[in-house]
């Protein structure tokens, strides 16, 4: 009988991406997946590494998962964490909770099988940080696709950048770019089972610069056109992009690739031109808007989301101003902001750091400044007929979700055949978070779905 695996997964679409692949992994290792801790032979928390308290809150689920195990029995489940907390604290963890089966990091998991059947022999337990990530898209299988219509496709990983607040550049270590070949294999693959929206991932997206099957290097703009070109995919998106490495052809993909979607995630993180050199951005706040301009050029109705964090060391209530003064020039269509979080063994964890009250204080201004924006751009969507790919349930008999091109989450009501298609809706009502329209061909009869909360 098949063995239960339970994955849960924490942090950015790269962490759902890897936990579909562990997935792929441990099903040739004869694990089938489980949606219910309670049910596993092994348990994996794919974890996130990004901001404070990460690795406590795993500590404290692993210690509820613990619990799982019956008492007095030798065996319960296997416990693994994954992902960059296992990458950043190492055999540590097994220090910290003995209970604890198995390590692997982000460039590591291709090897499970071995580590699980390691912690399952004599020695008990097994810790596996090693780096290349090359050698685990080598040795993964063909990715399992399941009718989903969407798909994430991690074309780059790793960073170089070292932006002085960011743990990636040791988590997942040194930039990587996948072939071209190896990327357009999977994508036909997803294509070929009914995916029609991929998402190319990295943590560096579009210092993309794999090997191309003409023995020339390819960047992301020749990619995205290749994945585009393929039979069934109607729409590509890719993130997440570093502003200073948005190339002149990545550019022009905005304006000449129709299946390239109208919105683009271009974290700035800070206004200030003097942030943003002690954050090590390669940045200014004029090139940004620069860069800004020359998409909108190019493709008029791009929608933005954006990354900022509020009180870097040495934020000032000038630098916070410039913050503001930006977000006021861009007009976001969606965005994340966070307070500076110090991590260890990063530049900036070692600076004097300004007072939470002050963190507070800022991150609710500038969110308040970014909800007023989301909430006008979705407002400005009402009326308007948009391709919605419908991708889902909703709540409530008949109903259904989709995504707009600007990714906001659109609910309708619509038959179940036209889940997987792509549909002109009518929108009709706007929420902070998401749209209710109807089908466009009903015109604006009154049946809108609700814009849930
Ligand atoms: N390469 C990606 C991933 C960075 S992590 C990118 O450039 O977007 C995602 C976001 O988390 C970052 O953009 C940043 O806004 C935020 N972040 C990263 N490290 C942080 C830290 N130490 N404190 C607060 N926010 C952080
Ligand atoms: Fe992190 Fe900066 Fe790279 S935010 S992932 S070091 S581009």
């Amino acid at each position: 009988m098949a063995k239960k695996l339970y994955i849960q997964t924490y942090g950015c679409q790269m962490n759902v991406y890897d936990s579909a692949r562990i997935a792929d992994v441990m099903a040739e290792a004869g694990y089938d997946v489980v949606d219910a801790a309670d049910q596993a032979d092994l348990i994996i928390l794919n974890t996130c590494h990004i901001r404070e308290k990460a690795a406590e809150k795993v500590y404290s689920e692993l210690g509820r998962l613990r619990r799982l195990r019956r008492p007095g029995a030798a065996s319960g489940p296997l416990l693994a964490v994954a992902g960059c907390v296992a990458q950043a604290e190492g055999g540590e963890m097994i220090s910290r909770a003995p209970f604890l089966d198995v390590v692997v990091g982000p460039q590591a998991y291709h090897r499970l099988p071995e580590l699980v059947a390691q912690a399952e022999g004599a020695t008990g337990k097994a810790v596996d940080t090693a780096f290349p990530a090359k050698s685990k898209f080598d040795a993964l299988p063909d990715p399992h696709v399941d009718g989903r219509r969407g798909a994430f496709l991690t074309v780059q990983e790793g960073c170089d950048r070292f932006c002085t607040f960011c743990v990636v550049p040791y988590t997942r270590g040194a930039e990587y770019s996948r072939p071209v070949v190896q990327v357009l294999r999977e994508a036909q693959r997803y294509a070929g089972v009914g995916v029609v929206e991929i998402t190319l991932l990295g943590q560096n997206v579009n210092a993309y610069h794999g090997p191309g099957p003409d023995g020339a290097e390819w960047r992301l703009g020749r990619l995205i056109r290749a994945v585009a070109a393929i039979d069934g995919i109607a729409r590509v998106r890719y993130t997440t992009s570093y502003p200073a490495d948005h190339d002149d052809d990545l550019i022009a993909a905005h304006g000449e690739v129709t299946e390239l979607m109208p919105y683009l995630h271009l974290p700035v993180q800070s206004g200030s031109d003097r942030i943003l050199k002690a954050m090590n951005r390669r940045q200014t706040a004029a090139s940004y808007l620069r860069l800004v301009e020359r998409l909108r050029a190019v493709r008029p109705d791009l929608a933005l989301s954006s990354d900022f964090i509020v009180g870097f060391p040495g934020e000032t209530e000038a630098d916070f101003a410039a913050t503001l003064r930006l977000v006021e020039e861009v007009g976001f269509a969606q965005a994340y902001s966070f307070k500076y979080s110090p991590r260890p063994g990063t530049p900036a964890a070692d600076a004097a750091q300004l007072p939470e009250a002050v963190k507070t204080e800022r991150l609710a201004v500038l969110q308040c400044l970014l909800d007023r924006q989301q909430r006008a751009f979705n407002d400005a969507c009402v009326g308007r007929v948009l391709p919605v790919l419908i991708d889902g349930d909703g709540r409530k008999p008949g109903q259904r979700v989709g995504r707009s091109p600007y990714l906001q989450a659109v609910h309708l009501p619509a038959p179940a055949s036209l889940l997987g298609k792509i549909t002109d809706v009518r929108i009709v009502s706007a929420g902070g978070n998401s749209l209710a329209g109807v089908l466009a061909e009903q015109g604006t009869v009154a049946t809108a779905a609700e814009v849930p909360g």
